[in-house]
């Protein structure tokens, strides 16, 4: 079994992870700033900042790879996204270079490329989303494909990242019916991006295989990921309770559905 280091082992993802990856052949070393609620069995656990570095080289000695996951799932005040998430993101790359782990998978986010406008007709390609963040949050996800893309190329380390749509049990408004990812497919989306053969610097959407998809997974196919889930199921119940959605509302119009509008303005996310 290879170990993966895990980092914000406790959280929502870092949960599925847990439960999915030994099935998938991966020995767990689950790190998070707070204890995990259990410890399964051949599981390690780490209790420690990954915005310490020593912490977190400590914690890569020994692995095959990391998944790195910790920080602030969420838009909040510039000093807490400045100092958890780009920080924390550096420590994970500087870590894995330090202790000679190649692969490193990194949980950056839809919100990287918030404004990003729906296309006319088709799918929008990875490739036609460049970084346009739609928070502090979304600053921290390009900061966190920029580091990984100097560390592919300085380097030589392989680094995916996720764009994660919406990483939930199930869907809970008519906007995740297009930006779900099932927890079965996160798994297989993590459990891809740490065994495709030399992917380099990747940047990947992280959703599940929705009938309403306008997110291109050709990339992330490539990489070996076979989305099993389709939102759809609970569309029928979602639209009924909430309405039928607008294409022209930003919230669907736009990659970053809620987080580009008015309420994530930085006056409400003041320290
Ligand atoms: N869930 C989603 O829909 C989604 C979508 C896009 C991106 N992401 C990203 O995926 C990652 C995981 O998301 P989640 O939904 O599981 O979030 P979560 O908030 O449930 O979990 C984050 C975990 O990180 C830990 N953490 C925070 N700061 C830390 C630190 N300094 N050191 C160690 N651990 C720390 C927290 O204790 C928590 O357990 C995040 O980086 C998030 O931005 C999630």
């Amino acid at each position: 079994m290879s170990l993966v280091l895990v980092t914000g082992a406790a959280g929502r993802i870092g949960t599925v992870l847990r439960g999915g990856l030994p099935e998938r052949g991966w020995a767990l070393r689950s790190l998070d700033v707070v204890p995990l609620p259990d410890v399964r069995p051949g599981e390690e656990q780490v209790v420690a900042d990954a915005g310490d570095l020593v912490a977190m080289v400590d914690a890569t000695e020994g692995a095959s790879a990391v998944v790195h996951l910790a920080g602030i799932s969420g838009e909040s005040t510039w000093p807490a996204i400045r100092s958890t998430n780009i920080e924390s993101t550096f420590c994970a790359l500087e870590a894995a270079r330090l202790t000679g782990v190649s692969r490193v998978v990194l949980a950056s986010s839809n919100h990287a490329t918030g404004y990003t406008p729906r296309p006319d007709g088709g799918l929008l390609r990875e490739v036609d989303a460049p970084p346009r963040p739609d928070t502090y949050y979304g600053v921290s996800k390009v900061a966190m494909e920029a580091l990984g893309s100097l560390y592919v190329d300085r380097y030589g380390l392989d680094v995916v990242c996720l764009r994660i749509g919406s990483a939930f049990a199930e869907p809970t408004t008519t906007r995740q019916l297009a930006t779900w990812l099932s927890p079965a497919d996160t798994v297989s989306l993590v459990d891809a991006a740490l065994t495709a053969p030399s992917p380099g610097f990747s940047v990947i959407w992280g959703v599940s295989a929705n009938t309403r998809n306008w997110w291109d997974l050709t990339a992330a196919r490539a990489l070996g990921y076979e989305p099993q889930d389709d939102a759809e199921v609970y569309a029928e119940a979602l639209i009924e309770a909430l309405g039928t959605p607008d294409p022209a509302d930003p919230v669907h119009a736009r990659v970053g559905g809620e987080y580009t509008l008015a309420e994530f303005d930085a006056e409400n996310f003041q320290a």
